[in-house]
């Protein structure tokens, strides 16, 4: 089986960061995929820019080497890499000075082509760079500008971030990236709730017992201290992605997949989150922070010693008990947990059903587990529905649970996109269904400010845990002192 290609308009693409991490890493290898799968129409251009004094070609050559480095073997077509490198160029330019932006508005011309900007640089220089774009009328009416996490820090620091950007660029224009939403079992979430009519039934507070988000990597700081120390884990992933991810389950069947009917039903969820402060906080969150231990079969060290810093008290594991105040969700806990150097890496969503009412099997049919979807993301995605089935043989009536199992690698055999290539050509088609609108990333913050807040107050320090564990003890006491376990099925 495989998916259809649809070209989309031909586009110009100014990556700002273009010599960073995230362009080495996870653009120039995406951009690159889509060319190879045809995507692209004449005449598409990727132009770089960053303060480097580089060439066209100098910078040709390191795209180049970006996509050898990050781009699986079998999946370099020659051809296809010298076709994607002549779309390539580069101009230098500093958005603290100006310098080099009337070159950009040179090399860009007056192409009629879809035009978007890719801030792939720290926040502090998003209202810098979409300043200079401004004052020299380089953006047309239907440019658009992409921005990535970290929007802010808090709330107020958010607020500040989307004025920048708001001053120059219209929220139909702002494409504000969480590359969660563009992975491709987390758009099947979606399928799987509104393209089914089995689960939507049930998918409430009368049949679902509770919801557990996982997020874990085996990964520690991987050279990121500078951003990362001053984060923690409820900033990094808490806020933005584990919160989409509880959005998506939680939400309320929107009427279309238009970007406002998504992105306003997500709303609703956030804003219904019960609030977590000084009141609750040491009963429904554990912060904690690896020490040294073992992780992907060697030993590693703790994350103060990773640091350099012996003071630091940032989390690298957090576990929450959140609560949705609505009728859907009413008594519902979703457990939500995620962090560094843990066992393994795995992303997993689990919806715990409700026990059958009453049994009409004895006990020699043996125990009766309740249902689960078990939804997982990241590797091996795919979809287990566990149920209870008869043991086979004539041995009488015994129960067995099952999973009907479903791996999207034994089903399609086909390449598992990245997400960033789904992201930025829906970016050049202007569909923002699968970007974060200002008021989702702002009430993301709300709910996450009085936790730190309590954190600060209630002096709720971090709780070590070896690396290559679960985290620590306290986040298995979370969920068991409601009778209830972390799944493990890793
Ligand atoms: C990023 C975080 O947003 O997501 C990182 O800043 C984290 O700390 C990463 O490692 C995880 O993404 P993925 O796609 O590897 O699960």
């Amino acid at each position: 089986m495989t998916s259809q290609t649809i070209p989309v308009e031909p586009f110009d693409l100014v990556v700002f960061g273009a010599t960073g991490d995230l362009c080495e890493r996870k653009l120039l290898p995406a951009l690159y995929q889509r060319q190879r799968a045809g995507q692209f129409s004449e005449p598409t251009r990727i132009i770089g820019s960053s303060r480097s004094e580089l060439s066209d070609d100098q910078y040709r050559s390191f795209a180049l080497d970006a996509i050898k480095a990050h781009v699986a073997k079998a999946e370099i077509d020659n051809r296809e890499l010298d076709r994607f490198l002549t779309r390539v160029s580069y101009v230098s330019a500093d958005a603290t000075t100006g310098r080099g932006f009337k070159e950009l508005k040179a090399a860009i011309g007056d192409s009629a082509n879809v035009r978007a900007f890719y801030l792939a640089v720290a926040p502090s220089l998003f209202g810098s760079i979409v300043a200079q774009i401004d004052a020299h009328h380089i953006a047309t009416p239907t440019s658009r500008v992409i921005v990535e996490k970290p929007i802010g820090r808090s709330l107020e620091t958010a607020r500040e971030v989307n004025d920048s950007i708001g001053r120059v660029f219209d929220e139909a224009r702002i494409f504000r990236i969480d590359h969660y939403l563009g992975k491709e079992t987390v758009q099947n979430l979606m399928a799987l709730r509104f393209a089914n009519a089995l689960y939507e039934p049930l998918w409430n507070s009368a049949h679902v017992d509770h919801v557990q988000i996982t997020v874990a990597e085996s990964v520690g700081l991987e050279g990121r201290a500078g951003y990362y120390d001053k984060a923690g884990a409820l900033r990094d992933m808490v806020q933005n992605h584990m919160l989409q991810l509880l959005c998506l389950v939680a939400m309320e069947v929107p009427a279309s997949l238009d970007a406002d009917a998504v992105r306003d039903e997500k709303l609703k969820v956030l804003r219904a989150l019960r609030p977590i402060n000084q009141l609750n906080s040491e009963r429904v969150t554990v912060r904690g922070q690896y020490r040294a231990g073992a992780s992907n079969g060697g030993a590693v060290k703790g994350y103060l010693e990773e640091l350099g810093n012996g003071g630091s008290d940032t989390e690298t594991f957090v576990a929450v008990k959140a609560e949705i105040g609505n009728w859907r969700w009413a008594d519902v806990p979703f457990y939500l947990r995620t962090g560094k150097r843990m066992a393994t890496r795995v992303s997993e969503i689990v919806i715990q059903f409700k026990p059958i009412p009453h049994s009409i099997f004895g006990d020699a049919a043996g125990r009766i587990f309740a249902n689960q979807l078990v939804i997982r993301l990241q590797p091996d995605e795919g979809v287990k529905q566990w149920i209870m089935i008869k043991d086979p043989g004539p041995g009488g009536m015994r129960l067995r649970q099952i999973p009907l199992d479903m791996s999207f690698a034994e089903s399609f055999h086909e390449r598992n996109p990245d997400a960033y290539e789904r992201l930025i050509m829906d970016v050049i088609r202007g569909n923002q269904t699968l970007f974060m609108r200002r008021d989702e990333v702002e009430a993301a913050w709300r709910w996450i400010d009085p936790i730190h807040a309590a954190w600060e107050e209630r002096s709720q320090s971090v709780q070590p845990y070896t690396a290559g564990t679960w985290g620590p003890s306290a986040s298995i006491a979370l969920i068991e002192r409601d009778g209830r376990t972390w799944h493990e099925s890793f």
